[in-house]
């Protein structure tokens, strides 16, 4: 598949843009291996290997182009796929002639070309090329080019990835995670799963992970509870007896085989910063980070926004929330003081309400249930929408849910 990309190359993640545009899966565990002429492409290629949907990838970048390529594969096999960039001067079909006959059968092939290449598109694609790309390139567009060389032929379309976490704890996030997946499996019906990542004291994923070699769809599906029409709970019996203290990729092959059956997947994510936790919440496809209006939050919600766009510099910057705001009595930072130190506004602000919210928790009901028309019922759908960049185009259903009131963290399992 040819694609001519016409780009900015000042262009920076848009978090405003609607997210299922430019929707780009991760990609698998392949061998990258580039040849670059300029080294503004080697730089780009290199920060693209940074990406977190590289992250599987093996990527490596060398200098010199399809004549470098040609000399090195002449002894070693090829990768899975081999990116080259031409000058517009050398003769880029002449050297993927001599290519293919060095070439493993299965090597993908992208090229990066200059607005000024002479070589005619469809004269590449006779060659087998994968994928065109004008330069400049930036990381973005190599991690475009790569992973949808992979999502391209997929049967499935991958899910997506959204981690809700609390700036500190006991802010909302779980109550916020489980009410916005909510809205995205009733109201815009999309079908989601929430799992509650508190391993010791939620309703816990703990099995599945630890059964995690033995992983495949079936076993998945029936580790996870039924809830609603479009909305399961990951459940697994907590276990105080073990200590959650997993290598940071323990929950990589659960993701990659629920990512093939749910197309949205929202992860509550306890509040702690462990080498498991910053994981997820780089590999996720959208953050939102939950902030009670303090300054202790504050303070936490710029530094995990700090951390988190530097190591996801190819992603709009993770978005947040302000929870059980105006409480009685209680002094507050409001939203134009977060906005002015995060220098980005919250996309809601939950008012405090300890009847409606004690109401819920109580009889394990969401915020929905409890009030279909309250102002906080719409804000979390407007939250599931910014989250997963579905507008309002679905009529919401009518509120007798068979199981609804059994949706509650534990009543699901
Ligand atoms: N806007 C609100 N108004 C009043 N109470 C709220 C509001 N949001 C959440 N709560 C209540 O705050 C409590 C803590 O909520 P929750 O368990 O979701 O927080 P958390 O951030 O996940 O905590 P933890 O750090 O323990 O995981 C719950 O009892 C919940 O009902
Ligand atoms: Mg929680």
């Amino acid at each position: 598949m040819i694609k001519h990309v016409q780009k900015n190359p000042d262009q920076q993640p848009d978090d405003t843009a609607p997210l299922t545009d430019d929707y780009i899966a991760p990609a698998p565990r392949v061998s990258v291996q580039a040849y670059c002429e300029t080294e503004a492409t080697a730089a780009a290629i290199r920060s693209a290997g940074e990406d977190r949907r590289l992250a599987k990838a093996h990527l490596t970048v060398k200098m010199g182009g399809v004549a470098t390529a040609i000399d090195v594969y002449s002894s070693v096999p090829t990768p899975n796929v081999i990116v080259l960039e031409t000058n517009g001067t050398n003769d880029i079909l002449a050297g993927l002639d001599e290519l293919a006959t060095v070439c493993d059968p299965g090597t993908r092939v992208v090229v990066i070309g200059t607005p000024h290449d002479a070589a005619p598109y469809r004269e590449l694609v006779r060659r087998g090329v994968s994928d065109y790309v004008i330069g400049p390139v930036n990381p973005l567009d190599v991690v475009r080019a790569i992973c949808s060389l992979f999502s391209a032929s997929e049967a499935v379309a991958l899910g997506r990835i959204i981690a809700v976490v609390g700036a500190k704890g006991g802010v909302g996030a779980s109550t916020i995670a489980h009410n916005v997946a909510w809205a995205i499996g009733r109201d815009l019906a999309m079908d989601s799963v929430v799992i509650d990542l508190d391993l010791a004291f939620g309703t816990g994923i703990a099995n599945a992970v630890f059964s995690a070699e033995r992983l495949d769809t079936t076993v998945m599906e029936r580790l996870l509870a039924k809830c609603s029409d479009h909305l399961s709970l990951l459940a697994a019996p907590a276990a105080l007896d073990r200590v959650y203290d997993f290598a940071a990729e323990a929950f990589d092959s659960i993701f990659d085989t629920l990512r093939l059956t749910t197309p949205c997947i929202v992860l509550d994510i306890p509040h702690q910063w462990s080498a498991w936790t910053k994981r997820i919440l780089v590999g996720a496809d959208d953050i939102l980070i939950v902030a009670e209006p303090d300054l202790a939050n504050l303070r936490n919600t710029k530094n995990m926004l700090t951390i988190l766009k530097s190591a996801r510099p190819n992603d709009r910057p993770p978005l947040y929330c302000l929870n059980q705001v105006r409480m009685p009595k209680r002094p507050e930072i409001d939203a134009r003081g977060f906005t002015k130190t995060i220098e980005i506004p919250p996309i809601a602000s939950i008012p405090f309400d300890s009847r409606l919210f004690g109401t819920a928790a109580n009889n394990g009901q969401m915020i929905a249930e409890i009030s279909a028309s309250h102002r906080t019922t719409k804000t979390f759908l407007q939250i599931a929408q910014r989250l997963t960049g579905r507008g309002d185009n679905k009529k919401p259903r009518g509120s007798s849910l068979g199981r609804a009131a059994a949706f509650s963290r534990g009543a699901c399992a």
